[in-house]
């Protein structure tokens, strides 16, 4: 099962997108084998590689060890939020040591709102490219997390819903697993 470094672009306990992401995992079930990054980091800062933050280093091995990295990110003012482009920026350096090249990445996002992301992700898409990983193209997912998005357990309600993300998965296991 293709082992997915999972980058959720919020620290806040009652984020959308940590709760989109975890019904992510188990419609995926034995598709893909998520693990979630810790992107509690401080703020980039050229002078820290002196003595790099562990949880730094740790990211960086965290998206070497694997198969692809899923992004699940909010919009902030109709761009991709700090929490997620600090994550980003960290993990392409120190110059010469980028952990993104050549890694397989999806994106998907949940905003309240009806574009549902759609900015932030079209944003990340051109500073992903830059720092070299291999982009899924489609299908795109901008959710709108409603209050009847979820049931109490955490997986998605409505039945289309399932079905739609269904695909986004089973393109991202065919993205990952491609020779
Ligand atoms: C937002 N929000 C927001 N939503 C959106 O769809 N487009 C946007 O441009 C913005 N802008 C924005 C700026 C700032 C500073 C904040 C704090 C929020 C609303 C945002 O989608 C909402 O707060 C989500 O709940 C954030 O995601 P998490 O943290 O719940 O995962």
């Amino acid at each position: 099962m293709p082992k997915i470094a999972v980058l959720i672009g919020s620290l806040r306990r009652d984020s959308i997108n940590k709760k989109y992401a975890h019904a992510l995992e188990k419609l995926a079930g034995d598709r893909l084998d998520f693990h979630y990054l810790d992107v509690d980091l401080p703020l980039y800062n050229e002078d820290l590689w002196e003595n790099p933050p562990e949880k730094v280093v740790q990211l960086k091995a965290d998206i070497e060890a694997a198969d692809g990295v899923l992004i699940v990110t909010p919009e902030y003012n109709r761009s991709v939020p700090p929490c997620t482009k600090n994550a980003i920026d960290w993990a392409s350096r120190p110059y010469g040591h980028n952990s993104w090249k050549g890694k397989p990445v999806a994106i998907t996002g949940a905003s309240p709102g009806r574009q549902g992301t759609a900015v932030s992700q079209s944003q990340l898409r051109s500073t992903l490219v830059i720092c070299e990983t291999v982009v899924m193209g489609g299908p795109e997912v901008y959710m709108t997390f409603t209050p009847d998005l979820l049931t109490d357990d955490g997986t998605f309600a409505s039945e289309g819903t399932q079905k739609f993300l269904n695909g986004f998965i089973d393109a991202f296991v065919r993205w990952v697993e491609r020779p």
